[in-house]
């Protein structure tokens, strides 16, 4: 497998934050850890198996593949796409597979707040039994310049946009990813800005091609690849497809996101994929296809500009690319 290694995301604590903002997050959390690390002791064996207990939802798949989007590449090998996973809460490495084991996934309850008609909370298998599923083939591009191909299965996020209700005065959708130390172990990292959030506008939330997943390959999604619930948006850099999460909050200023906080001359709200924008320390021009020798040119919005490049009209100083 040709792998292009990973290069620099992590930072040195003082070039992430400011001291001040750092010492005073690490006193907060320094708390919190010791306090989940109590909760642990004697409630890990429950916890354990919690976190074992089958995907309930097993049965709705598989579901009916959308013939509208179709690849131009085969799909990667399912061994590779669920153990070559980036999900920081579970470690800096690409093998957190093992780690994210951890994660309970039931009760999982999501939030609908801010601006919206009434703020309202979704237990998963809820919100499951009124979305309509359906499987799409996309591609993924990471901003680290590898690609991979994959079947997920899900439902538009627009409809549950649809549920939420915004208000006339909401422009952006912030999601946020749980945030609980005592299974998460990267988030004892206090360098990093959990929880892991990102953001869309709402006309990119309610784009065709934006897609809440809940499966991948036939089944319910593996905990590596953000169990129960996680975001596809293939058109950008695969950061913004944040996993595990657990609120979508409506807002009238634009959300920073997780990398943009940590790290915004690199990283930045839009980050739409385009091989003639380099990242800052390296090249976007082409990608390998994970589980391949093969090398391909990147192509402009990851290929899908027939579903999303109006999005951008009239945006010309904004940073899009990054
Ligand atoms: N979501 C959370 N919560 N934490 C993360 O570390 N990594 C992002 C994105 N979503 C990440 C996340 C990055 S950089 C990528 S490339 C994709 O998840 C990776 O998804 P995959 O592991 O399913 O390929």
């Amino acid at each position: 497998m040709h792998v292009i290694h990973r290069r620099g995301w992590e930072l040195p604590e003082r070039e992430a934050t400011p001291e001040n903002l750092f010492f005073s997050r690490r006193t907060l959390l320094a708390g919190a850890g010791a306090a989940a690390a109590a909760a642990l002791i004697p409630g890990s064996a429950a916890a354990q198996r919690r976190a074992d207990l089958p995907d309930p939802t097993a049965s709705l798949y598989p579901v009916k593949r959308n013939a509208k989007f179709v690849l131009d590449r085969p799909i990667t090998d399912e061994t590779i796409n669920t153990t070559y996973n980036n999900f920081y809460e579970f470690g800096s490495s690409k093998t957190i597979s093992r780690a994210a084991r951890a994660l309970i996934i039931r009760p999982w309850t999501i939030k609908l707040d801010g601006l919206v008609d009434k703020p309202m909370e979704i237990g998963i298998d809820d919100l499951l039994k009124r979305m309509p599923l359906e499987e799409r083939l996309y591609r993924h591009r990471c901003v680290e310049a590898w690609a991979m191909a994959v079947p997920w299965s899900g439902f538009p996020l627009a409809k549950l946009v649809e549920l939420a209700k915004p208000l006339s005065s909401a422009r952006y959708l912030q999601m946020q990813t749980f945030l609980d130390a005592s299974v998460a172990s990267g988030q004892r990292q206090v360098w990093y800005p959990w929880p892991y959030t990102e953001g869309l506008t709402l006309a990119e939330a309610t784009n065709d091609l934006a897609f809440l997943v809940t499966g991948a390959y036939g089944k319910p999604l593996p905990k590596s690849m953000g169990a129960p619930l996680r975001l596809a948006v293939p058109w950008k850099y695969g950061f913004k497809s944040i996993k595990s999460i657990v609120r979508f909050s409506f807002t009238a200023e634009r959300p920073r996101g997780f990398w943009e906080r940590l790290q915004g001359s690199e990283y930045g709200f839009w980050a739409n994929v385009n091989p003639e924008v380099p990242h800052p320390r390296w090249s976007q021009a082409s990608e390998s296809l994970l589980g391949t020798d093969e090398r391909r040119p990147t192509q402009l919005f990851n290929g899908y500009g027939e579903y999303v490049a109006q999005l951008y009209k009239g945006l010309d100083g904004e940073r899009l690319w990054v």
